[in-house]
């Protein structure tokens, strides 16, 4: 068993990747919007999307962070990912939140859904003081569900992944009871 968990919000249904979402996971990384945002190449295809899905799975079994498969519980559609990323990289600032859904699917609040379960599941199950998104300032959509979750820009720097741009290292810190 996956120690992916699958979990529900009002609308979504978070669950592990599986085999058969390579076709819909393949048309949300070849959307022009979504390759766009995460400056895809042109050709990016099924190869990566059923890599990026085994990497998911991969990264849930390995740490226990990873993003889940989105599916629209009314309709059963496949719409995206989101969930947590720690990858193994030195520069990384810690547990990052993040979100790509089918362009079909945006404006209707389904990241800033299910990107709140990810917060919500992260702080629940890691014992870290913060949670971060790694966030391109030029990509106004994710700054504006990371801003919806209360996370705040906390620093703009190069990292190692991508050193052509600056991203925005936004954060979130965990609230504590004060009793
Ligand atoms: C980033 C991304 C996930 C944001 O998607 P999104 O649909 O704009 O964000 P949300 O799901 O939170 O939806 C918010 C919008 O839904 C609207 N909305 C409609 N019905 C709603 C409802 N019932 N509840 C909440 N919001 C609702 C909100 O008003 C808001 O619209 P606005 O942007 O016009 O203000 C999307 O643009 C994407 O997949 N981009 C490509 C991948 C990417 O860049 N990932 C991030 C890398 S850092």
């Amino acid at each position: 068993m996956s120690r992916c968990p699958t979990l529900e919000t009002a609308r979504l249904l978070l669950r592990p990747f599986e085999e058969n979402d390579v076709d819909a996971y393949t048309a949300v990384l070849q959307s022009p919007e979504v390759r766009a945002s995460l400056h895809l190449p042109d050709d990016v295809g099924r190869y990566e999307a059923w890599l990026g899905m085994a990497q998911q799975l991969g990264q849930w079994e390995l740490r226990g962070t990873g993003q889940w498969a989105l599916v629209e519980k009314a309709s059963g559609e496949f719409v995206g990912r989101a969930g947590t990323h720690r990858p193994e990289r030195a520069d990384w600032p810690g547990i990052e939140v993040g979100w790509a859904l089918h362009p079909g699917h945006w404006g209707k609040g389904y990241a800033t859904e299910a990107g709140g379960a990810a917060v919500e599941y992260a702080f629940a199950h890691h014992d870290v003081d913060a949670l971060y998104s790694v966030i391109l300032p030029e990509n106004t959509a994710s700054q504006a569900v990371a801003r919806r979750l209360g996370f705040t820009l906390s620093e703009t720097r190069v990292l190692s992944h991508f050193p052509e741009l600056q991203h925005g290292i936004w954060r979130l810190a965990r609230q504590r009871d004060e009793t």
